[in-house]
């Protein structure tokens, strides 16, 4: 054992040699110049992040690590960038590929979108996100690919994943695109309490850590509204009550008003797009303590390049009155002071791009403290594990961000992550 002192710390923090202690597990140290307390929004000066494997065991000031015995210890000297905590994403399709829509879909096998979520997975994490709710994915595509990434087989964030998402038969977790000589059904799809019920527990038994439900018609899917409802009460409240039954929470799709006050009043956790909430919704949502996950980036790709990906002409028709709706319900809900998680439907749109929503949840309302804790400690809270990630503090996972500027400034820095550690491991970092 040996002191640190402070000389041999600054020699030290340029160096970044890797050790283990005698027990095997790697101590880190990082010096974040700045460090973001997502809780109460303060930036650190000179703080050091304390690793043990892959969980923070501190963070202390300088005059702290003087005091610290230590045999070995791996330095990551990030002493002129702002350190903040992993970002996440509460809605993500890593199995989707922004340039196939519509019916080049049906070219598509579910080991090649595997095999896509591969690369996507990587990409995600390399924007900065360290845990992202996989909310839909063929088969449980999502859960090997979660499996495959925490047995280190390949890079990519950490997975809460839906399997697949339960709807009604013709809607829009349904596939639609066939005619009925060709049909095809998707493997989500239950009508009635009790075989809604079914599907949530074969979910769960293959793997699924969240359950996702479509409450209402959708942008991309054929021949659906975004205004109507879909599942009666006494199924959303079916599907509600066997998953909280689990312990997993609940996301339902949603656009129309009716939609997401059936699914609030049923107990989901989070609504997803909420495009159309009416100020009804806004106050339930508030009563209910229910998360508004809400996309409103997502729209100005669709419109853009979505004709060439193979987005149905019904489709593009149909964004053109949800996108710019959502970001007015988005502002009335920011106001109104209802919880929101930060949710992008990423795989609509390109992987990694996730950041970009950023500076449209401020532009529409939010401080940009207040997207950072969207993608932060809300996330973490709406998921359940908020004791493991979501802030920088004793006890949690070791996953860590930094970039060059001030994000509380401009948050679109948040699109540009130049330093990124997933349970102690870093997987990018300036020097590299
Ligand atoms: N997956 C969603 C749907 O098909 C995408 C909605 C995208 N548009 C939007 N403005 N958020 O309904």
């Amino acid at each position: 054992m040996r002191k640190i002192a402070l000389a041999g710390l600054i020699s030290l923090l340029s160096l970044s040699p890797t050790y283990a202690n005698d027990d095997g597990m790697i101590t880190t140290v990082i010096h974040a110049g700045q460090l973001l307390d997502v809780k109460s929004g303060k930036l650190l000066k000179d703080q050091f992040i304390i690793i043990d494997g892959d969980t923070i065991r501190d963070v202390v000031t300088l005059r702290d690590m003087e005091d610290m015995e230590e045999e070995d210890i791996k330095f990551i000297n990030l002493s002129d960038m702002f350190v903040l905590p992993g970002l996440t994403d509460a809605h993500v399709h890593l199995t989707g590929d922004a340039n196939i829509h519509g019916y080049k879909r049906l070219t598509r096998s579910t080991p090649r979108a595997a095999i896509t979520g591969v690369r996507n997975a990587r990409r995600t994490l390399m924007a900065g996100f360290t845990t992202v709710r996989n909310v839909g994915a063929p088969g449980f595509a999502d859960v090997d690919l979660m499996e495959a990434i925490e047995d280190g087989d390949v890079p990519g964030p950490t997975i809460i994943p839906a399997g697949r998402s339960i709807g009604i038969t013709g809607g829009h977790c349904d596939n639609n695109l066939l005619p009925y000589e060709n049909r095809e059904t998707a493997g989500g799809v239950a009508d009635g309490p009790w075989a809604v019920r079914t599907k949530v527990r074969e979910n769960k038994k293959f793997g699924a850590k969240v359950i996702k439900f479509c409450g209402t018609g959708g942008v991309l899917s054929k021949g659906t509204k975004v205004g109507a409802q879909q599942f009666s009460f006494a199924e959303m409240k079916a599907i509600v009550d066997e998953a909280h039954q689990l312990g997993l929470k609940v996301a339902v799709h949603a656009h129309g008003e009716e939609g997401i006050n059936t699914a609030i009043r049923a107990g989901v956790d989070s609504v997803e797009h909420s495009s159309f909430i009416s100020d009804e919704g806004i106050r339930a949502a508030k009563a209910n303590g229910t998360y508004l996950s809400m996309d409103i980036y997502v729209s100005d790709y669709i419109l853009s390049e979505g004709e060439e990906a193979g987005i149905l002409v019904e489709s593009l028709e149909k964004e053109r009155t949800v996108g710019k709706k959502q970001r007015e319900r988005f502002q009335a809900a920011a106001e109104a002071g209802v919880k929101m998680a930060y949710g992008t439907d990423a795989g609509v749109y390109p992987h990694g791009d996730n950041g970009k929503q950023f500076a449209y949840m401020v532009k529409w309302g939010l401080s940009p403290l207040q997207a950072i804790q969207a993608a932060t400690i809300n996330n973490a809270t709406l998921f359940g594990v908020e004791t493991h990630i979501g802030s920088l503090e004793s006890g949690k996972m070791a996953d860590i961000i930094a970039v060059e500027s001030n994000p509380l400034g401009d948050v679109s820095e948040l699109e540009h992550v130049d330093f990124v550690m997933k349970g102690g491991t870093v997987f990018k970092s300036k020097e590299e």
